[in-house]
């Protein structure tokens, strides 16, 4: 678990972050939202230390961040794997010893425990005998995964993701998410994701944090958002008018006024008559 507590910060006399407040919890994604410029970048560097907060506090599992001495912070930092704003591989290394860096960097294990180590993680992110690719020859969608296999290669307690699949077709992001959310699951991690990814949200958004202007605007799980009347928020999740209908039809599938395993093929045949429950009784 990671609590945020009372954080600000500004720069040069500007405030980004506003008496921030929240609790990421373990074994969940942990989802910042907010439009571009909100301050998530600003939150997440803060909350690993690249960033010193003004004010306020950041506690993982009951060590506060902010009291730590270098040592201590270099120890946690051990446990923090991060996927950067678009994934930031090494360009003149092959998959493989991008992969193996942290793992040079932080132990002594013998080639044979890292290698090992390298391919299982590889394998966990469906990137089997890319070994020896180079950054400029994988796809977008590889790079990702290359990243959050270097970012998990330390069996690290934290995972911070920002933007994990900006750049992305739909597809591909959602496979991103389903892998970092069943990563997070698997290892019990407690993990931070940046995102602006309305499909994002409504696949893993187990615990959502809404930025607006550096300050916390709202919180809570994807279901609350369908149900939340907070005009900001749904301006900036329902963008569309298409997507506000969606969100409609999907709160009357919930108060059961409509059928959510309805046959539209049938619906479109009868010209709508049989699209309420209770052939339109229901008031
Ligand atoms: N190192 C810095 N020095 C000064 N200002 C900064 C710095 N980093 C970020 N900012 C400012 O902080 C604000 C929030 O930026 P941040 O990168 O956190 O936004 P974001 O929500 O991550 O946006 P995006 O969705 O585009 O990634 C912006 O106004 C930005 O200019
Ligand atoms: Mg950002």
């Amino acid at each position: 678990m990671i609590e945020i507590k009372n954080v600000s910060k500004s720069f040069g006399g500007k405030e980004i972050l506003i008496d921030i407040s929240a609790v990421m919890e373990t074994g969940k994604t942990n989802l910042i939202i907010g439009t571009s410029g909100s301050g998530k970048t600003v939150l997440q560097k803060c909350m690993v230390g690249l960033f010193e907060v003004d004010q306020g506090e950041i506690i993982f599992d009951e060590k506060s961040l902010t009291a730590m001495q270098e040592e201590e912070r270099k120890e946690l930092r051990q446990q923090i794997g991060m996927l950067f704003q678009g994934a930031a591989l090494f360009d003149s290394m092959t998959v493989e010893q991008n992969v193996m860096f942290p793992l040079d960097m932080f132990t002594k294990w013998s080639s044979k425990k890292k290698m090992d180590r390298v391919n299982d993680v590889l394998d966990r992110v469906n990137l089997k005998d890319t070994n020896r690719e180079f950054p400029s020859e994988i796809s977008g969608g590889m790079k990702k995964r290359v990243g959050i296999a270097r970012a998990i290669v330390l069996k690290p307690r934290y995972l911070f993701c920002d933007e994990p699949n900006s750049g992305l077709d739909p597809q591909t992001s959602m496979l991103i998410d389903i892998l970092i959310h069943d990563i997070t699951i698997e290892n019990n991690i407690t993990t931070v994701i940046n995102t602006h990814d309305m499909n994002s949200v409504m696949e893993i958004g187990e615990n959502i944090l809404y930025l607006y202007e550096g300050r916390k605007e709202w919180e809570g799980t994807k279901k609350d958002i369908i149900y939340s009347k907070h005009e900001k928020l749904n301006e900036f999740i329902f963008a569309s008018e298409f997507l506000r209908d969606a969100k409609d039809m999907r709160i009357l599938e919930e108060k059961g006024i409509i059928e959510n395993d309805r046959n539209m093929d049938q619906i479109i045949r009868d010209g709508g008559d049989n699209l309420l429950k209770d052939g339109g009784d229901k008031k």
